[in-house]
């Protein structure tokens, strides 16, 4: 089995970079071979040319290899902290440019774009990872939580990927290492659990 493992994160002593490490080990622990990216180390431009919007090309290899790892995934990860109820614009770039047809969905043929996708993916399970200075009461009563949408329904939904599991760990910015430690051992048991339960 496989594990995509993408981080949206500029700062490399970030607790998401720290989740990100901790991803990584847990899958290879558990003999699962991982595809991981930095976005921000690699540079990944976030923007959708207008080639590729028009057609299924792309002159950028990083998208060629990042497509080509998405699909033979079966685990997809992302760690990204909360940018205005949003995962950052590197990430919202990765999704536009990356997980498009014709790699991840498709229309059918008949079809103009109106109509449901076609699910073309064989990850059976997503995750993702938050980080955000927001009390959950306020996240949920004021804000609507609109990340758990956009990933729950617009992303994971939308791709037919129905186990999903999204944590967010809060409030970073008040946190202690004791605390940041054990939502780091949280993060490796989640790992271990969900691998080894779709392993079987
Ligand atoms: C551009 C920007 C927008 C942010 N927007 C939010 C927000 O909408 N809600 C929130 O709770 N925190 C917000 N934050 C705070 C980050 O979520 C917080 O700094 C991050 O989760 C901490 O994780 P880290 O230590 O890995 O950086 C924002 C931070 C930045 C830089």
């Amino acid at each position: 089995m496989k594990a995509l493992v993408i981080l949206a994160h500029p700062y490399h002593k970030s607790f998401n970079h720290a989740i990100y490490h901790t991803v990584i080990n847990a899958f290879q622990e558990q003999k699962i071979e991982v595809y991981a990216h930095d976005l921000y180390e690699e540079a990944f431009n976030p923007v959708l040319t207008e080639k590729e919007l028009g057609s299924d090309a792309s002159d950028d290899p990083l998208v060629h290899q990042y497509a080509k790892e998405l699909v033979e995934s079966d685990f997809l990860v992302f760690i990204h902290p909360n940018w205005w109820g949003q995962p950052p614009a590197i990430l919202k770039g990765y999704i536009d440019r990356v997980v498009r047809p014709p790699y991840a969905y498709d229309f059918p043929e008949e079809d103009t774009g109106g109509g449901l996708p076609v699910e073309k993916l064989k990850a059976g399970y997503g995750i993702v990872f938050n980080t955000s200075n927001t009390e959950a009461e306020r996240e949920d009563s004021y804000f609507g939580d609109p990340l758990d949408k956009i990933w729950e329904k617009c992303i994971f939904g939308f791709l037919g990927i129905k186990k999903v599991h999204r944590k967010m760990f809060r409030i970073i910015a008040d946190s202690s290492e004791i605390d940041r430690n054990k939502w780091l051992q949280e993060v490796e048991e989640d790992i271990i659990r969900i691998a080894g339960k779709e392993k079987r």
